[in-house]
């Protein structure tokens, strides 16, 4: 019991030393915010979910007349948030050699043992050997070798649609998760319980709960504001974070352990499908993949489905949730569709993305209206910065995918691949598909209610 006192009371004293030194490295100047308890912060007023809306309300009130900008901390963590695209423009982009890495994270990064995920890595060597092996396969012009793969896929969404459209959703989620493991490993997904897809799930979710965002959150755990409270023993009272932390780590690891030895497998046996894996795997140079090479390949290979499915899938529940609610605009979406089958007397394709100028405008309303990922991933500075001193005037309206998909040298480097995906199932349930409301009993229209998860990936 005593024992038991004593480190609750030097474990009191550390935290408290912690708050003082964080605060006193966040004395220097910075843009205003909302109202803050000496300590805690905004810890006491920080929301639980929802919070991109919160930072927006509290930009508009606390913040600089133009963008919003608002600074705070939690229990010593300062946060800046950049409320306007033209601020994130000016800070993550044009400065991106110093706005490009990802803050420390105790919880998600060391605890979780990911600090060789991409999500959690600034901007150094193995970040750019990431980058650079996706970048390979994933850029504008290297992605269209997926289009095949993509098309396929989507024809097999609004077959199954047409055949039980009450399992949308899960109809989506297989979509997106034969697309990711053909195009990551060259396994075919056959079944909406498929294996793989199973484990990758539960990397998503967690008894129900999404690991990435919560292990993630603004304030949520303490640890991210007192690293020192890492030593804490598992056993300790209030110490289920950690049992947490190494639970959910090893999911996570395995998510991308089995698939990847699945494609060795495959090499081994000469069975192999061409694939993002396979091909890092057996480089066209010829030479011979060490393990440091291997483990990097490992890691690359694991965040394609953990960041590009849930997204997509996001993506794609809100057109069809754009389709319902305004049935004018699905209307017009399918004379464009139907005119082009008709007079070409083929079904579209990823080549034909310029003929369809008012599907692509719908795409970008999708995404300004309900981005996928509306806070993004937090960026962190590498050296201290003066940002003007006084704030910015009026911005112009950009394109909302030059924000969906975050910014400067840690920007999506999925995007096209997502792009493609998404804009052929829009195609496609046009062209197949009458997207309405669901009906009662009675015929009567059942109204859906709008809501969005809380996360990363709303
Ligand atoms: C609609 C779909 C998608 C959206 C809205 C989206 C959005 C984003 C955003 C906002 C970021 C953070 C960028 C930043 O820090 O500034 C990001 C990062 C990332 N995305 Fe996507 N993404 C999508 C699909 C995909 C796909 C399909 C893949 C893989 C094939 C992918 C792979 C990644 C990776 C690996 C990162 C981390 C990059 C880094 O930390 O350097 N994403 N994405």
């Amino acid at each position: 019991m005593l024992s038991v006192m004593l480190s609750l009371t030097i474990l009191g004293g550390l935290i408290i030393a912690c708050i003082v030194f964080n605060l006193a490295q966040g004395s220097k100047s910075y843009p205003p915010g909302p109202p803050s308890w000496p300590i805690f912060g905004v810890a006491l007023n920080h929301p639980k979910t929802e919070f991109w809306r919160t930072y927006a309300d509290w930009g508009r009130k606390y913040g600089s007349s133009s963008g919003g900008l608002i600074s705070f901390h939690i229990l010593g963590r300062r946060m800046t948030i950049l409320n306007s695209a033209a601020d994130a423009f000016n800070l993550l982009s044009k400065r991106s050699s110093i706005y490009s890495d990802r803050p420390f994270a105790t919880m998600a990064g060391r605890l979780m043992r990911r600090e060789k995920s991409i999500f959690c890595l600034s901007y150094n060597d193995r970040l750019k050997t990431y980058r650079k092996l996706m970048h390979q396969s994933f850029s504008s012009t290297a992605s269209q070798m997926f289009w095949d793969v993509e098309q396929e896929e989507a024809l097999i969404l609004v077959d199954r649609i047409l055949a039980s459209p009450q399992d949308l959703v899960e109809h989506l989620r297989r979509n997106a998760a034969a697309v990711i493991m053909k195009v990551a490993y060259g396994y075919p997904v056959t079944r909406n319980d498929d294996h793989f897809v199973a484990i990758a799930e539960e990397g998503m979710c967690y008894s129900r709960i999404q690991i990435a965002s919560m292990a993630s959150r603004p304030g949520k755990w303490l640890v991210d504001s007192f690293p020192i409270l890492r030593f804490v023993p598992e056993w300790f009272p209030g110490a289920g974070f950690k049992s947490k932390a190494r639970k959910w780590g090893q999911t996570l690891y395995e998510q991308s352990l089995e698939p990847h030895n699945w494609v060795k497998e495959q090499i081994r046996a000469g069975t192999a499908v061409p694939s993002f894996t396979s091909a890092l795997l057996q480089p066209s140079d010829g030479h011979f993949v060490d393990a440091e090479e291997e483990d990097k390949i490992l890691y690359t290979s694991g965040a394609l489905y953990f960041a590009g499915a849930d997204t997509s899938v996001s993506v794609v529940k809100s057109f069809f949730f754009t389709m319902m609610m305004h049935p004018i605009v699905q209307h017009r979406a399918q004379h464009e569709v139907d005119l082009f089958f008709m007079s070409e007397h083929r079904l579209p394709t990823l080549h034909d993305q310029a003929a369809f100028p008012y599907v692509n405008a719908i795409l970008k309303e999708v995404l300004r209206w309900a981005p996928a990922s509306p806070f993004g991933l937090f960026h962190s500075t590498a050296s201290p910065d003066v940002y003007k001193g006084r704030f910015l005037g009026a911005e112009p309206q950009p394109d909302p995918r030059d924000y969906a998909f975050g910014f400067g040298r840690r920007i999506c480097p999925g995007q096209h691949l997502a792009e493609h995906s998404i804009w052929i199932q829009m195609v496609y349930s046009l062209l197949a598909l009458t997207i309405s409301k669901a009906v009662d009993a009675d015929g009567k229209d059942i109204e859906p209610e709008i809501a969005f998860t809380s996360g990363v990936v709303s």
